[in-house]
């Protein structure tokens, strides 16, 4: 009984270290050690105006791309290129697969 007590504590700790699948993925796409996804992409990775501005040619809207279709593949090779206005990322695999299924997840409670 006394051991219980004891142990207990590192029980409860060990339970709190452990995020869902979800979770991970909403952190990776919030956080994604750079830049967030969110900033340029939205809430359900629909796309959102990054800047709107007026040159020679009238008004300019600069908008980040409508993920919510996009393929494992593509997501995988956009995160691994450089663009002009999105950043390079530096992620894992595992860690864009994570994005790509919160995306999808996201939309599907829709
Ligand atoms: C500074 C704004 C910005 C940020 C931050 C950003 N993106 Fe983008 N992203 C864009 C823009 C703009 C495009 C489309 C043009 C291009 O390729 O640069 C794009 C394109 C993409 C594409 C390709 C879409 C397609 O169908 O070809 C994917 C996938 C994508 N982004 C995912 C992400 C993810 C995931 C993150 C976070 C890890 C992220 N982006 C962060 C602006 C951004």
């Amino acid at each position: 009984m006394k051991l219980l007590w004891i142990l207990l504590p590192f029980s409860l700790l060990a339970q709190e270290a452990f995020i869902s699948y979800a979770e991970y993925g909403e952190m990776l796409y919030e956080n994604p050690r750079g830049v967030s996804c969110l900033e340029c992409h939205g809430k359900y990775g629909e796309g959102k105006i990054i800047l709107e501005y007026d040159d020679v040619k009238g008004k300019q809207v600069l908008k980040g791309a409508d993920i919510r279709k996009t393929t494992l593949d593509k997501m995988v090779y956009a995160l691994n290129t450089y663009h002009k206005v999105m950043p390079r990322y530096y992620l894992t695999d595992k860690e864009i697969k994570a994005i790509y299924d919160y995306i999808g997840l996201k939309n599907s409670l829709n």
